[in-house]
């Protein structure tokens, strides 16, 4: 059980851990998460989200030994995604349905779409103001950070920003804050971030001024996954920062996959060709690692070549399968590259050209096929490619800087 625990005066953290989660819809979470939840007391009391809903008896005891449930007076729901929402219904009949719920306007329609018609939402926007008792609360849409319903609830006397999914991490540990972690938490949440965020960099960089224009004093980032920012909440803003920009690191990644080890070979010697440009590559095969740990060093690198057989005239499958998850993902400002071995048709690499093309990346070259087994002559056609790749990368990045 998750002990309920007191973060600032009069405010706890009610959420639950989730340990053994190895799959979170198809994202790798090798260090399971937590469904973070907030109960504020005063002369009424407030509780920000809930929980996944087979926690909601767990959630429901981490109130318990606060306050009686129905003690509660309005309900925050700053996203309805189920991981935050599964366990409402159920609170919301413990502490009566009538119940404010407060939430953004596409709040409403997704709980309502969600869950019942008829609980009694309340819709604030950005720069509302609501005060509870003794408590004074503002509302921050961040609408697409990650859902259109997204919002941040700011506790002014206590200075805490409740963020929702935005600088969190898929990470349980018995740390809560930043300032107890035995271990560095930001692969955890660059990984959260390339997976989650990515696509939306652009709104985070507004969001970014925005927060800056508002001069919030934030004295803790309490997000709905992971552990809580109070020691340096400015670390995962200034992570958020870099990592939204997309500025061409000299970095890249080379994805493959193979069927007899010719492509293999291919992708071995463009490996060499990038380092000889002084590229930090990291090779990567796609059966082998997980497409989310794969999108996470394709968030910091400038380049990636990506290595297919052809099978059936077509990429070689777990490759289609990665294609589509970055694709989704919308890196930005990459430069690209195509090649893989084929028996007697050889469609793959003109299909990751166009992927390429659909994502908006720069391919280098037309790539490079070679038929059955690479020879001498291939691999040193190979190293050649990686070597334009890692060139073009450098110039980029001279040019950018
Ligand atoms: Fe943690 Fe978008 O839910």
């Amino acid at each position: 059980m998750f002990t309920s625990i007191q973060i600032a005066d009069g405010v706890y953290s009610v959420g639950c851990r989730d340990w053994n989660v190895r799959d979170f819809h198809g994202y790798s979470t090798y260090q399971g998460t937590t469904y973070n939840a907030f109960l504020i007391l005063g002369e009424k009391n407030i509780l920000i989200d809930t929980v996944k809903k087979p926690f909601t008896d767990e959630f429901l005891a981490n109130i318990s030994a606060i306050i009686p449930p129905e003690k509660i007076d309005i309900v925050i729901s700053n996203h309805t995604e189920m991981d935050h929402t599964g366990a409402l219904p159920h609170i919301m009949r413990k502490i009566g349905e009538d119940t404010p719920i407060y939430c953004s306007k596409m709040g409403e329609k997704n709980l309502k779409s969600h869950f019942s018609q008829n609980y009694q939402y309340k819709v604030v926007g950005s720069g509302d103001k609501l005060t509870v008792g003794n408590r004074t609360l503002s509302f921050l849409e961040t609408k697409m950070l990650h859902w259109p319903d997204s919002m941040f609830t700011y506790l002014e006397e206590e200075q805490i920003l409740f963020c929702s999914d935005a600088f969190g991490q898929h990470y349980c540990s018995s740390a809560v804050y930043d300032d107890e972690l035995q271990e560095d938490i930001m692969p955890q949440a660059k990984k959260y971030y390339a997976n989650i965020l990515l696509p939306f960099s652009t709104k985070v960089q507004a969001l970014l001024k925005d927060v800056a224009k508002m001069d919030l004093q934030i004295r803790m980032l309490c997000p709905d996954h992971g552990i809580f920012w109070r020691k340096d909440p400015g670390k995962i803003i200034n992570a958020y920062d870099v990592w939204s920009k997309q500025a061409p690191n000299q970095k890249a990644v080379v994805l493959y996959d193979t069927m007899w080890e010719s492509t293999t070979k291919m992708a071995t010697a463009i490996v060499s060709g990038l380092e000889s440009e002084k590229i930090q590559t990291i090779l990567m095969n796609t059966r082998r690692c997980h497409r989310s740990d794969i999108i996470t060093e394709v968030l910091d690198a400038g380049a990636i070549a990506v290595g297919s057989p052809t099978l059936n005239n077509n990429i070689f499958p777990v490759i289609a399968d990665i294609m589509t998850y970055i694709k989704g993902l919308k890196p930005q400002n990459k430069l690209a590259l195509a090649f893989g071995s084929y028996g007697w048709s050889g469609e793959a690499v003109k299909q990751l050209n166009e992927e390429f093309a659909a994502m908006k990346m720069e391919t280098v070259d037309n790539g490079l096929r070679v038929q059955y087994v690479p020879e001498e002559k291939d691999l040193a056609a190979c190293f050649d490619l990686g070597k334009k790749l890692g060139e073009s990368l450098n110039q980029r990045i001279q040019e950018q800087e």
